[in-house]
């Protein structure tokens, strides 16, 4: 009789405690099928369930344990491992390009077999596999999806939609099978192990599964698509699923001519692949560093990136405007930024700064105290929820040029819920008085300005050309005062506005305010190599330390950037201080109301797009000059040279570049 007792005194090895009722690893590990307790398969290393057999030498585990100063278990051989690494780069989801063919029933299998083989939580395997090949059935259910992706694309804004537009479902109807992997979230009992403190363990466990089939089918010459375009219900409806099944994944499986070199949604230039190094983190989140090399300093590491303008792209651009069909500079300041952002880009014509996307960072204010605004600081908390809701002024502007808002809470006073398109980035909640103290420690200023790089990254990986700044933070105009100042030499009278719009008692309270700080950090005429970020800790705000990252980050993937009013300019002077080659991507928006803004743009060598006499930040002044810039590099895309339209060059005389019509 096998019994668990009896086998635990007859094993040799040093586990028996371990695996009372658990695979025996060290035999041919077959099903007892006996026992009255266990029921089960027989123990580690025992050979057989029951005490009749003793084993020779320990089990694997006992081997283990007991070997550390044996050599380590060796690799796969060249050829073998080069297999496992080859599937996962060539692993593609495939959306297009399916033939009729139908899959093999053994490929099939082998396929699932692969997938059945994956990991799962407490050994649970809680996936199923529902194969699709029915036609009929296929069509209803692409017709479920292109209703959903159509709703999607309502969503986005035109520059997007345009890229969505080939991304299409028809992969349902064009490949022979269809798989659904399911999750049965209750599949082991009432205690897996693993699953009772991560219930979504299990789900985790599926996609696993879903890997290993997308790989194995790769080995095998198969293509697969997920698409995620379901309402859940609707389609666990439509297959009938029984109530507590989740759907998983919804993949499209058959030959296909061929397989694209890299992601469709990079080639298509929706999204872009992040670089290893930007994931890997070192004993502490954030201290980024690559095994065998050293951790990397976030801002050292992105400074050290920013190339300088390229001058045969810039050669190549002012050639190419002289021989467009209008007459030379005609486009006056436009036919700079173009020329910069080829520049920038190091080809000509660039890229389309197209879609852009606007981050607007919301900070509070510590000097928010000294009285230097009427508005109350909750006002920075009930602006993000605006802007969330989609009904501020930036919101508006964002539709009518075509831009996406991400919200930043960077250090806004209150705690704030999550909801779609806020980004909770808090470092602290709002700075601390700067006629008190230093804002900021320094290391909540370089959390800020790598937060503003990381922020970048991810909005360039999600597949924006141009990025755009805004802004919220009640108080805010006063720390850009303070920085402007600081930055230019400039004195505080001449650089500090009046913000939401104050009275003049108020005002020449906050000028006082502004000097009052500058004088107790040293900053009303900075020595020549002070630490701009100890300028920015000092004095400034989240939000500014967070927008120099930004625009920092930008520089670095050679991404233009246009900055909105003054507490960008602000930022980018201090950006500019870090690192002077960083302007090569900004691009001025506007020109603000704000008197400290001017400085700041005159400083930095900007000439703004825009001159509205706004004063209201979020990013508004930028987003109206972005299809000012887009419309700069179209004009290199598209507008024809004299040679391509056939049109008569100027006589040679003396020139005249200022007669434009
Ligand atoms: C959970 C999940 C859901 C996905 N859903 C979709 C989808 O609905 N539509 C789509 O085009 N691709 C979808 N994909 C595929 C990804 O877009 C694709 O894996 C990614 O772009 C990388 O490309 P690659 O798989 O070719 O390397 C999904 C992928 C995963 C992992």
């Amino acid at each position: 009789m096998s019994c668990p007792k009896r086998a635990r005194r007859s094993c040799a090895c040093a586990c028996r405690t371990l695996w009372a009722y658990g695979p025996c690893y060290g035999s041919a590990a077959t099903p007892s099928g006996a026992g009255t307790r266990s029921r089960g398969w027989g123990r580690i290393g025992c050979g057989s369930p029951s005490a009749t057999v003793r084993p020779t030498t320990p089990c694997w585990r006992c081997s283990v344990s007991s070997a550390s100063d044996s050599p380590p278990s060796p690799p796969w051989d060249d050829a073998e491992r080069a297999a496992v690494y080859r599937a996962i780069a060539e692993r593609r989801d495939m959306r297009d390009g399916f033939r009729p063919d139908a899959v093999d029933d053994a490929v099939l299998t082998r396929v699932l077999e692969a997938a059945h083989r994956a990991p799962s939580v407490g050994l649970t395997q809680p996936w199923d596999f529902l194969i699709i090949r029915d036609r009929a059935k296929r069509e209803r259910i692409r017709a479920l999806a292109e209703r959903q992706r159509a709703l999607y694309a309502t969503t986005l804004p035109p520059a997007r939609a345009a890229r969505f537009d080939g991304l299409k479902v028809e992969a349902i109807r064009e490949a022979p099978v269809n798989i659904v992997v399911t999750c049965d979230p209750t599949r082991g009992g009432r205690n897996p192990l693993g699953r009772h403190v991560q219930p979504k363990t299990a789900q985790y466990s599926v996609a696993c599964a879903v890997e290993n089939l997308w790989l194995a089918a790769r080995a095998e010459g198969l293509g697969a698509g997920w698409v995620s375009f379901f309402d859940e219900r609707e389609l666990a409806d439509e297959l009938g699923l029984p109530a507590h099944i989740e759907i998983i994944a919804y993949l499209c499986v058959g030959h296909v001519t061929a397989f694209p070199p890299a992601p469709m949604l990079a080639l298509t230039g929706w999204a872009r692949r992040r670089p290893l190094a930007w994931a890997v983190h070192d004993e502490a989140y954030g201290r980024r560093g690559l095994p065998g090399e050293d951790t990397v300093n976030l801002i050292e590491q992105t400074i050290a990136g920013i190339a300088p303008p390229d001058e045969d792209a810039i050669r190549d651009a002012r050639d190419h405007q002289a021989r467009l069909t209008k007459p030379p500079g005609s486009l006056g300041v436009l036919e700079d930024v173009s020329v910069q952002l080829a520049g920038l880009a190091g080809r000509c014509p660039p890229p389309l700064p197209e879609p852009a996307a606007v981050a607007v960072f919301a900070a509070d204010h510590g000097v928010h105290a000294q009285g230097v605004t009427p508005w109350p600081q909750e006002v920075t908390a009930q602006m993000v929820a605006n802007f969330l809701a989609g009904g501020a002024v930036v919101n508006a502007f964002a539709a009518q040029v075509g831009a996406e808002v991400s919200v930043v809470d960077i250090g806004v006073a209150a705690d704030l819920p999550p909801a779609p398109g806020l980004l909770p980035r808090k470092i602290a909640h709002g700075t601390a008085d700067m006629t008190a103290g230093p804002a900021m420690t320094s290391d909540e200023a370089r959390r800020a300005v790598e937060t503003g790089i990381e922020v970048a990254r991810d909005l360039v990986s999600a597949g924006a050309r141009c990025l755009v700044t805004g802004d919220m933070g009640i108080a805010n105009t006063t720390a850009s005062a303070a920085l402007i100042a600081a930055f230019t030499g400039l004195p505080p009278e001449r650089v500090t506005g009046r913000g939401t719009g104050i009275d003049d008692a108020t005002h020449a309270h906050k000028v006082e305010i502004v000097r009052r700080a500058l004088t107790r950090h040293d900053l009303l005429n900075v020595a020549p190599g002070r630490d701009p970020l100890e300028i920015l800790a000092a004095v400034g705000g989240l939000e500014h330390a967070a927008l120099a990252g930004f625009v920092l980050g930008a520089a670095a993937l050679r991404v233009p950037v246009v900055l909105d009013g003054v507490i960008a300019g602000a930022a980018a002077l201090a950006a500019a201080a870090l690192c002077p080659r960083a302007l090569g991507a900004c691009v001025a928006g506007h020109r603000s109301a704000e008197p400290g803004h001017a400085a700041a743009v005159d400083r930095l060598g900007l000439r703004p797009l825009v001159d509205l006499e706004l004063r209201l930040g979020e990013g508004t002044g930028a987003l109206l000059a972005l299809p000012l810039v887009q419309g700069a590099v179209r004009v290199l895309h598209e507008v024809a040279t004299f040679d391509s339209a056939g049109v008569s060059e100027k006589d040679a005389g003396p020139r005249n570049d200022m007669i434009t019509e």
